[in-house]
């Protein structure tokens, strides 16, 4: 893991910001984006299952990719930012779930009788959900993985956007994955503001008030 360069987590959290302008000139060494990738998987997700996946695009031919499924207006981002995630959901990563835990019981981690426990419990659930559930739960995982990716990215000194703002159905295919397992939750551009590309007036939010109850 890297060390963070801003490990200032109000900063990070508070001053986070989608940025549309990035300096092009800067390049995110692969090393440095893995090691992103490998902080966001810390993530929690469902049942642990970790329905994510996380096809990343640092050069132009990666970019040629994206060009064919982005919407125009986020094509400003796409040019200039250094990286672009795209994270998926991975609707069948129910299918690697039971290694997971034999790896787990394997590194002592936890006996083989929790494990049984485990397999016994969750893996039915998703072996028989219907696909709409699988999609569901795998944008769920997906999307805090999201949030986790952009707050990871500030921690590296670096800003974001969130794009949802393509041809849902494009994705998968351009990737070469298979769209019926891939479901596309949201992309992310990573790079360094251009100059005023961080625009210091916060995006407005509605009153807490308003979107908060106590429930009692
Ligand atoms: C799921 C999702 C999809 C988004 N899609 C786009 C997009 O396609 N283009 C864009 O410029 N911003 C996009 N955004 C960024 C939002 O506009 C932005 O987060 C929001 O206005 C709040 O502003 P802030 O990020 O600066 O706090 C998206 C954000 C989310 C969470």
């Amino acid at each position: 893991m890297m060390t963070f360069v801003n490990n200032d987590f109000g900063d990070v959290l508070l001053h986070r910001s989608s940025v549309r302008d990035f300096d092009p000139s800067v390049t995110i060494p692969r090393e440095e984006l893995t090691a992103m990738i490998q902080e966001t998987i810390t993530a929690p997700s469902a049942c642990n299952l970790q329905a994510w996946h996380f096809e990343v695009v640092d050069n132009a031919a990666g970019k040629d990719l994206l060009r064919q499924y982005f919407m125009k207006f986020n094509l400003p981002q796409l040019e200039s930012a250094s990286a672009v995630v795209q994270i998926f959901g991975d609707t069948q990563a129910f299918k690697s779930y039971r290694d997971l835990w034999n790896k787990a019981a394997a590194d002592g981690r936890i006996t083989p009788e929790k494990r049984d426990e485990v397999l016994r419990t969750f893996l039915p659930l998703y072996e028989k959900a219907p696909q709409s559930m699988l999609v569901a739960d795998s944008s769920v995982d997906s999307a805090i993985a999201a949030t986790q990716l952009m707050l990871v990215a500030r921690a590296h000194g670096y800003e974001t956007n969130p794009i949802g703002g393509y041809d849902t159905t494009k994705a998968a295919k351009l990737f070469g994955l298979d769209p019926t397992r891939y479901v596309p939750v949201m992309a992310i551009a990573i790079g360094k503001p251009a100059k005023n590309g961080k625009d210091e007036m916060k995006s407005a939010r509605y009153p807490v008030d308003q979107v908060l109850h106590f429930a009692d």
